[in-house]
């Protein structure tokens, strides 16, 4: 069977990050591609691609939300001028394993800091993950939604209620078990996020 990372139980996914590098390193100095970069590398993952790339990835895409805030691969992007993108930036709060797992919009301290400012946990997700410096990425399929998510640029968090949104407990809510394969380059979470987890 090929050497891969799993997704939904098979061992499919290539990982020869080199090689795929490479190649999108070729899409940039063609032109066809004006910034390339990663999603889901953790900081190790992003330091041996350093070692390798001519082209440095412009960005890393990955979890990040006030319950996972990727605290160290952000100094490790800042470092290398890696900008971080988030996804799931509230929390995927529709997608039933992670409500598992835990809650970012129902967490206590982004609901009193909600409360205080008169917005909603979701504009208090997504204006910290700008204060934080990250591009945020929050999918929504009602219209009323999209809306209050876009409507977090002319007001900010204060200092004091930004202070306890760092101190959240941290739990990372996508594990990416269906990433992991038995027989594949990655057979546990702990391998597949390099520890970081
Ligand atoms: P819906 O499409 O029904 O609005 P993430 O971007 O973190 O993955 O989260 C996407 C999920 O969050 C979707 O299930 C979406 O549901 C829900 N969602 C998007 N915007 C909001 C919001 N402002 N308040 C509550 N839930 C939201």
């Amino acid at each position: 069977m090929k050497k891969g990372a799993g997704f939904g139980g098979q061992n499919v996914l290539p990982t020869d990050i080199p090689a795929t590098w490479a190649a999108m390193e070729k899409l940039h100095d063609s032109g066809k591609a004006r910034a390339i970069g990663v999603s889901n590398f953790s900081s190790k993952k992003l330091e041996d691609l350093l070692a390798v790339a001519r082209v440095p990835p412009a960005v890393d895409q990955v979890e990040c939300h006030p319950v996972w805030q990727q605290t160290k691969l952000r100094k490790f992007c800042t470092s290398k001028g890696i900008h971080l993108s988030a996804y799931s930036p509230l929390g995927s709060p529709g997608t039933a394993s992670v409500k598992a797992v835990g809650n970012v919009l129902a967490h206590p301290v982004v609901v009193s800091t909600a409360e205080k400012l008169g917005k909603t946990p979701a504009q208090v997700a997504l204006r910290w993950g700008i204060q934080m410096g990250h591009s945020v990425l929050p999918k929504s399929t009602h219209e009323e939604r999209i809306k209050e998510n876009i409507d977090v640029y002319d007001w900010s968090i204060p200092e004091d209620l930004f202070i306890k949104l760092s101190e959240i407990e941290q739990m990372k809510l996508i594990r990416g078990e269906f990433w992991t394969h038995p027989e594949g380059v990655y057979k546990s979470i702990e391998e597949l996020w390099d520890g970081e987890i």
